[in-house]
């Protein structure tokens, strides 16, 4: 499945490949990267599950970014992320997607999540954060990376109804509300996946001089 697509009128600028097929994570990866000749799976058809077999976020991205870049021939960039809580020894952490077991959505997880929280019922104990590894590969083997954080507490309830995952009971105290309460763009301007961008956008740069960016 080499070279899915066109790589644009210009041949020497390469489009950016999102390697992830979480509509979340691709709809703020798009948003932030705004002006950025940016395709996902959908746009090529493309139906690849990578096992995540890692016991790091940027163990598990590198996974992603090479199996996407050698299976299209595209720059491909993984975000793995999750959210960390000091009260569960950093659980649920690279299994934030898998928590509770493969048959949970995301309201199930949370659920799952605030149920284990019960016996922390100070704000104190509560503390967690968003953490957020991008990785980038190109079939030829260059890579780049960076990482980003949000730190925060477990709301004891859900509230809002933006975002996806973990936000509706992700409590940011400096906004006194959820990561779900917060508009796209407010998200965009403090999450954990905003800082990792911010972070490896001049490497992606000096790395893919072909993505023009
Ligand atoms: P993975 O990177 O594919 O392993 O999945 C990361 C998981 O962490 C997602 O499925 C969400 O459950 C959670 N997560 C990552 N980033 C966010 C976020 O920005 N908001 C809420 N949940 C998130």
């Amino acid at each position: 499945m080499k070279k899915l697509i066109e790589q644009t009128n210009s041949p020497s600028v390469t489009r950016l490949l999102v390697a992830s097929n979480n509509g979340g994570k691709i709809r703020e990866i798009r948003a932030l990267l705004n002006g950025v000749d940016v395709v996902c799976p959908d746009d090529l058809n493309l139906n690849l599950e990578v096992e995540e077999t890692g016991s790091t976020f940027v163990a598990n991205a590198a996974l992603k970014a090479h199996a996407f870049a050698s299976e299209t021939g595209l720059i491909a960039l993984a975000d793995d992320s999750g959210l960390q809580v000091d009260a569960l020894d950093g659980a649920p952490g690279v299994f934030s997607a898998r928590y509770g077991g493969r048959g949970l959505d995301d309201v199930g997880r949370y659920r799952l999540l605030l149920e284990h929280m019960e016996a922390f019922p100070d704000p104190k104990q509560r503390s967690a954060r968003f953490c957020c590894t991008l990785f980038a590969a190109a079939p030829d083997g260059r890579t780049c990376q960076a990482e980003g954080t949000c730190e925060g507490r477990i709301a004891h309830a859900p509230s809002g109804q933006h975002g996806f995952g973990y936000d509706p009971i992700f409590f940011l105290p400096e906004h006194d509300c959820t990561m779900a309460e917060l508009a796209a763009q407010q998200k965009n301007a403090l999450s954990h996946r905003a800082k990792a961008l911010e972070a490896v956008y001049p490497a992606l740069q000096k790395t893919f001089p072909e993505l023009a960016l």
